[in-house]
C-alpha cells in the first residue's frame, strides 16, 4: 500500500490476533495508525507491547468502555476509519458471564460512539469485525421439498440422541443479506448488536460502515494461553503433548477455518480508499471450503506423529453443526480470495506451535 492513502486509523483491540496481523499489512500504509487495547491478560502473556505489532502502530493501552480512555486517544486524532476488533471472544464463557459480553461488546461499542460524538469525529468509514455466530445453525435445505430455512438450536435431547444434523435436511454455506441471523449465545448476540448499533450511528451520521463476518480464524500469533480460543488452539496442543485429539459428536461437523494472512488481507482491502466501499457493506469472510473436524483434527495428528483421534461421541451444548460461508460476494466487492488452502495452513500453524519463541 502507497503511503498515507489511508488516513489516519485507529483500531480498537488492535493488539490482539487480527489487529497485529493487520497493522503488518496495512499500517505503513497510513499517515497514522493507532492501536487501542488494553491487552486483556487472558489474552496476553505480558502487559508489555506485544511482538507481531507493526512498528509505525501507536499503542495505547486502554479500556473501551472507558470513556476517560477515549478522551486520551481522540484529544489529538481524529481517524479517517476506525477498525472495530476489540471484543470478549470466548464463546464458551459467555453463558456463565453474560454481563462481560455485554459490558464490552455493546457498552464498548456505544462508549466508543459517543466518545466520536463527543469530540465530532465522524470517521470515513467504520469496519466491524463480527462473526459467524450471528447465523446460528444457519440455514438448511430440506430434501424433500428444496426449501431452505433456519434451524434453531439442537436441544438437548437430539444431542443425547445422537441425533447431530436434522433429519431430511442438507446445511447451506450461510451468505450475509440472505441467511437469516438467528444467533444461538450470547456472544452472537452481542456481535449481531454490534452490528446493529453501528448500521444506526454511522447511518444517521453518514459514515460509511463495513461488516466482516468472519469465520474461524487460525494461524499463528493465535493466543495460546486462552483455552477458550477455538478448536485448532486446543487441537493443537493436544497432538503437540502427543496425546490423541478427542473428536466431539461424530466427527463431520463442517468448518470454515480461514487463516489469518487472508484475513488481514480482507481487511487491508475493506480500508483501501481506492474500493470506496459503499455506505452499507457486509461480507462474509472464509475460505468458501468446508472441511470436517475429524479431518482438521487427523491432520493436526499427522503432522505431530500423534495417535488417530477419538471420535468420542460427548457435545456441547450450545454448539452449532455445520459453519461455513460463500465467499463469491467478498470476491466481487473486495477482490479478495482466500489464497492460504487448509492442509497449508494447518501445517504451517503446527511449525509455528513447535517454534513459538519466533513472535508474531
Ligand atoms: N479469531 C476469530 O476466529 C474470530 C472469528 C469471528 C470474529 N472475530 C472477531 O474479530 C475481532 C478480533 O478477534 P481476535 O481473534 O483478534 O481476538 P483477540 O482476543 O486476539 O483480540 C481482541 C483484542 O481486544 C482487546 N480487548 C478486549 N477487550 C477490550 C476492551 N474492553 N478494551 C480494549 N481492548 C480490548 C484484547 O486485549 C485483544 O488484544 C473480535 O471482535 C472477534 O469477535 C474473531
Amino acid at each position: 500500500m502507497s503511503p498515507s492513502r489511508i488516513g489516519g486509523v485507529l483500531v480498537t483491540g488492535g493488539a490482539g490476533f487480527i489487529g497485529r496481523a493487520l497493522s503488518r499489512r496495512a499500517a505503513s500504509g497510513a499517515s497514522r495508525w493507532v492501536a487501542l487495547d488494553v491487552l486483556n491478560p487472558r489474552i496476553h502473556e505480558s502487559p508489555g507491547r506485544p511482538g507481531g505489532l507493526a512498528p509505525e502502530a501507536e499503542l495505547v493501552v486502554g479500556d473501551i468502555t472507558s470513556p476517560a480512555d477515549w478522551d486520551r486517544v481522540l484529544a489529538d486524532f481524529h481517524p479517517d476509519v476506525v477498525v472495530h476488533l476489540a471484543a470478549e471472544t470466548d464463546t464458551g464463557l459467555s453463558l456463565d458471564h453474560p454481563t462481560r459480553f455485554t459490558r464490552v461488546n455493546l457498552d464498548g461499542t456505544a462508549v466508543m460512539l459517543e466518545a466520536l460524538s463527543r469530540h465530532g469525529v465522524v470517521p470515513r468509514q467504520v469496519v466491524v469485525a463480527s462473526s459467524r455466530a450471528v447465523y446460528g445453525e444457519g440455514e438448511w435445505r430440506t430434501s424433500a421439498t428444496g426449501e431452505v430455512g433456519s434451524r434453531p438450536l439442537r436441544t438437548q435431547l437430539q444431542l443425547e440422541r445422537a441425533e447431530w444434523d436434522f433429519a431430511g435436511a442438507a446445511p447451506v454455506a450461510s451468505t450475509a443479506g440472505r441467511t437469516r441471523e438467528n444467533p444461538t449465545n450470547i456472544y452472537g448476540v452481542s456481535k449481531h448488536g454490534q452490528e446493529g448499533i453501528l448500521a444506526a450511528w454511522c447511518g444517521a451520521r453518514g459514515a460509511a460502515l463495513t461488516v466482516l463476518r468472519l469465520q474461524n480464524v487460525y494461524g499463528p500469533g493465535q493466543s495460546l494461553i486462552n483455552p477458550y480460543t477455538g478448536i485448532l488452539a486446543l487441537f493443537v496442543r493436544t497432538a503437540a503433548g502427543g496425546s490423541a485429539i478427542p473428536v466431539f459428536e461424530d466427527g463431520r461437523m463442517l468448518r470454515d477455518f480461514v487463516h489469518i494472512d487472508d484475513v488481514a488481507a480482507a481487511f487491508a482491502r475493506a480500508i483501501d480508499p481506492a474500493l470506496a466501499l459503499p455506505e452499507n457493506t457486509c461480507l462474509d469472510i472464509g475460505t468458501g471450503r468446508p472441511e470436517s473436524v475429524l479431518e482438521i483434527a487427523r491432520a493436526i495428528s499427522r503432522a505431530y506423529d500423534a495417535p488417530d483421534p477419538v471420535i468420542t461421541g460427548q457435545f456441547r451444548n450450545g454448539d452449532i453443526r455445520h459453519a461455513w460461508c460463500s465467499v463469491d460476494d467478498a470476491e466481487r466487492v473486495l477482490g479478495w480470495r482466500a489464497a492460504v488452502a487448509w492442509e497449508d495452513g494447518v501445517a504451517d500453524y503446527a511449525r509455528w506451535y513447535i517454534d513459538r519463541e519466533v513472535p508474531v
